[in-house]
């Protein structure tokens, strides 16, 4: 055989051979699902996700407008969530969009520190302007979870610069959600969003009792009657850690990813009036009540409860840039500025910090809210909201419902076995049906737009009554 011939069995063998590696490689396992036009899906590891299920069998949407997504493969889906309780004024608001493609055509980008830019000068003024009375400072960041660790860290450095060092443990709540960064996790009390990262969480921690009971308050309408006393718990908390210990107690005024959990009439009063008593700062989590979500610029005007320290995020640019605010009182922003006044008082802050883009999506949206009176639309969505949110409690295995502002939730009985399959049927089944519905276990949760309408609430629960309907008993 000729040398040539000899060389090109070889170059077949080898062909062969590599062709059958990758046949059989584990690559395999991870083969890359592609929708139309060969969308590569495998890259992207999707954030709070079943990310096999959803690769199996993916929604995907491709753009937005009013109350609705359209999918990529041209489906309109009716958006009962505002997003992820973010864009409560709609997709793609044109005042918006038109102050985005403005601002970022003029300045992109200015440095955050030590220098500063008109826009976030302004954003901080209205949302002061905003806020209730004795929040006079504003610090920016990108999201929920950094307000909160930042809110946090205020707290100690508080309690420090006024000399009360040892004032070091955070109280949360069980069920509370305070976003993904440590101090946030470590306060939280979402079981699922710490266990995987126990070992790693701050100490100095201590949690109050959550506020949901079905016993005493399923199917309650606004805030229950029973329940006023779990506030009592922070007595005890206080008496077992002594108060000099503690610096702040972090809670949201209504639990919104644990499924909306209300708090009791007279609840968040007792809070206030315990932290009071002991020096404790109140840190209020308002990254979803706050921009008019429960009928109110923030809930803690809402519930006539004020905080030392608020949170905020998603509703400041209607969900349209990434950004967050902590809003404090002149009296914690005074206690830093000490020191020469040449040396940075508070050693924190993020690259994008009051980013020029975002500032102009929040300076559009404060605007909007108050130009569109949307306080006023609201309040008077909201009876109309909670008759139709209602409206499902003889449907199958609902066993509790409820709701506060524009925030609802009902509650399914978990598959015996399978606790979270129904909430994730439900959410593909309703997919399916043109409804984007948020669910957390066997809960379904709806923030729908601050300026949804009536019959556009009617098709979302016939919607989700339809589909619980088909979703089986065992
Ligand atoms: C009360 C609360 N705090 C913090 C966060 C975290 O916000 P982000 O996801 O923007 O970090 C959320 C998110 O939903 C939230 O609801």
């Amino acid at each position: 055989m000729s040398i040539r011939a000899r060389v090109c069995i070889l170059w077949v063998k080898s062909y062969l051979f590599i062709a059958c590696f990758w046949l059989n490689s584990p690559m395999d396992d991870i083969a890359k699902p592609v929708v139309g036009n060969e969308l590569n899906l495998e890259p992207y590891w999707l954030p709070y996700t079943a990310n096999r299920a959803f690769k199996n069998a993916p929604r995907i949407i491709e753009s937005a407008q009013g109350f609705y997504y359209k999918t990529r493969d041209g489906q309109t889906i009716l958006d009962s969530f505002s997003g992820l309780w973010s864009t409560g004024l709609g997709h793609c608001h044109p005042r918006i969009v038109k102050a985005v493609q403005d601002q970022v055509a003029k300045l992109d980008y200015a440095a955050a520190f030590q220098v500063g830019h008109t826009g976030a000068f302004e954003l901080a003024e209205k949302v002061i302007d905003f806020a209730p009375d004795g929040f006079d400072h504003v610090f920016f960041t990108n999201s929920g979870s950094e307000s909160v660790d930042t809110a946090l860290k205020i707290a100690l450095g508080w309690h420090r610069v006024r000399g009360e060092g040892t004032r070091i443990k955070l109280i949360g709540r069980e069920r509370g959600y305070h976003g993904v960064n440590f101090g946030g996790m470590s306060v939280g009390g979402i079981p699922g969003n710490r266990k995987m990262f126990g070992n790693a969480m701050l100490p100095n921690v201590d949690h109050l009792p959550h506020v949901l009971n079905l016993e005493h308050n399923a199917f309650s309408k606004g805030q229950p009657a029973w329940g006023r006393h779990l506030a009592d718990e922070l007595e005890r908390i206080v008496a077992l850690h002594d108060a000099q210990n503690i610096a702040a107690v972090i809670v949201e005024p209504v639990s919104g990813s644990a499924g909306v959990l209300v708090p009791p009439l007279g609840y968040l009063e007792r809070l206030r009036e315990i932290c009071t008593r002991h020096g404790i700062l109140l840190i209020f989590d308002e990254v979803i009540t706050a921009f008019h979500r429960i009928g109110m610029p923030f809930g803690c005007q809402r519930f006539g409860v004020m905080p030392d320290i608020i949170t905020t995020a998603k509703g400041i640019t209607n969900g349209v840039i990434p950004m967050g605010a902590v809003l404090v009182s002149r009296e914690i922003y005074q206690s830093f500025m000490n020191g020469p006044d040449y040396a940075i008082e508070f050693f924190h802050g993020y690259t994008y910090s009051g980013h020029p883009v975002a500032a102009a999506a929040g300076l559009a949206a404060l605007d909007i809210y108050v130009e569109e009176d949307i306080g006023a639309r609201v309040k008077e969505l909201e009876p109309v909201f909670e008759t139709a949110l209602h409206s499902l409690r003889d449907a199958p295995n609902v066993i509790d419902i409820r709701n506060f502002g524009l925030m609802g939730a009902i509650e399914l009985a978990p598959r015996p076995g399978a606790p979270g399959a129904r909430g994730m049927e439900a959410h593909v089944k309703c997919f399916e049906q043109g409804l984007m519905v948020r669910h957390g276990m066997d809960t379904l949760a709806f923030s729908p737009f601050l300026t949804f309408t009536p019959d556009l609430l009617e098709q979302t629960f016939d919607t989700v009554r339809k589909v619980i309907n088909t979703i089986r008993n065992s």
